[in-house]
């Protein structure tokens, strides 16, 4: 197992609709300087890059001086590919990721996401596609197994075909395809593929708490460990990881403070994360006439996923789905906040 070329190998996944620059910064905000941790854009179809601009397409907007992002790409042609990676590297970002493991049907009609994991050689070629065009690392996303089940054999042959074409490194959903993101990951095949490749792998698939992180990295020779859904429920989680690896520092403005813990502290935090994720949504998104909906339907769908860990998330969803203002949705929640404790689980 190789090193990622960062010190704090935890990292926030791609989620469409979930991983735009407000949520980055959401959690950038809770992490501790200075420690800087990886954050995946949301996929980004190299079909539509080539002719998007990159500061009114809302899925492209980085914030001043973002270095630890990756975009991820989905797509398989280079004459889309090539002109994509050179729209993006102006960003700077720290490296691109290409997406082997979206299941969605419409993403299947075009061979793109985990239709990918069908075909080694062609899948080996994509990985080329994009090291032609960027000198920054390039990995890839993929899934534990393409169809039902895993199949830790075909993983094996895949990622050798992934690795002898250059990959820098690979995340592993440990799911199969069919579980889609519900339900066990089996972060045993993760570990066993992590042994036999040289490339850095990093584990991604219920991880869910600091403890788990820290477990799959230590446990199952894992070179990082990559958290989706459980982090807008929890962005504050680097927070807890570089406190349980006994890493000095705080997140700015919270110096002298420690993570939130307990079921109360980690609800009482949730209100104020989300009301900072309403200012951030705003200041990215805009607002007024026409330009609000799409932050609030940002801000909808996030607690639509976080209320999950929540006693009485519902309610809270149904705060959120009844304001039509972002100035509408603060009142909302903080007159939820002060009659509600909201007690978080810890894991779900
Ligand atoms: C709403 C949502 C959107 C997602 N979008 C993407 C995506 O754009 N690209 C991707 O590779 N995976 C995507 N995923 C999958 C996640 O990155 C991750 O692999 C999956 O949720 C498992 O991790 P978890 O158990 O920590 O949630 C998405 C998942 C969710 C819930």
């Amino acid at each position: 197992m190789q090193n990622l070329g960062i010190k704090f190998p935890y990292m926030i996944a791609p989620m469409v609709g979930i991983s735009h620059v407000a949520f980055r910064e959401l959690v950038r905000s809770y992490t501790p300087s200075p420690i800087e941790a990886l954050r995946f854009t949301e996929m980004l179809s190299t079909r539509k890059l080539p002719s998007e601009k990159l500061d009114l397409t809302p899925q492209l907007r980085v914030s001043e001086g973002e270095r630890f992002f990756i975009p991820q790409l989905l797509g398989n042609e280079e004459k889309f590919i090539g002109p994509s990676v050179k729209k993006l590297l102006p960003l700077s970002p720290w490296g691109f990721d290409i997406n082997m493991g979206c299941p969605q049907t419409h993403i299947l009609r075009h061979n793109w996401g985990v239709r990918l994991m069908g075909d080694s050689a062609y899948a080996a070629e994509v990985v080329r596609m994009v090291k032609r065009h960027t000198n920054i690392p390039v990995s890839v996303k993929l899934r534990g197994g393409a169809d039902k089940d895993i199949d830790k054999n075909y993983l094996l042959d895949f990622t050798a075909a992934l690795e002898d074409a250059g990959v820098d490194w690979l995340t592993i959903h440990a799911r199969p395809r069919a579980a889609k993101h519900e339900g066990p990951a089996n972060w045993d095949i993760v570990g066993e593929v992590a042994q036999a490749r040289k490339i850095p792998v990093i584990a991604n698939g219920d991880i869910q708490t600091s403890a788990d992180a820290i477990k799959i990295v230590r446990d199952y020779n894992c070179a990082g460990a990559m958290i989706a859904k459980a982090a807008t429920a929890r962005p504050w989680i680097f927070w807890q990881i570089a406190e349980d690896l006994g890493l000095n520092g705080a997140p700015p403005g919270r110096e002298g403070e420690r993570a939130p813990r307990t079921p109360e502290e980690e609800g009482r935090e949730f209100h104020r994360s989300f009301l900072t994720l309403i200012d951030l949504v705003e200041q990215y998104f805009g607002t007024g006439d026409g330009v609000e909906e799409y932050g609030m339907q940002k801000l909808r769908f996030y607690a639509a996923l976080a209320a999950k860990w929540f006693l009485f998330g519902h309610s809270f969803w149904r705060v959120t789905t009844k304001a039509k203002t972002f100035q509408q949705m603060r009142e909302g929640v903080a007159h939820y906040s002060e009659t509600y404790t909201q007690e978080m689980y810890a894991r779900i």
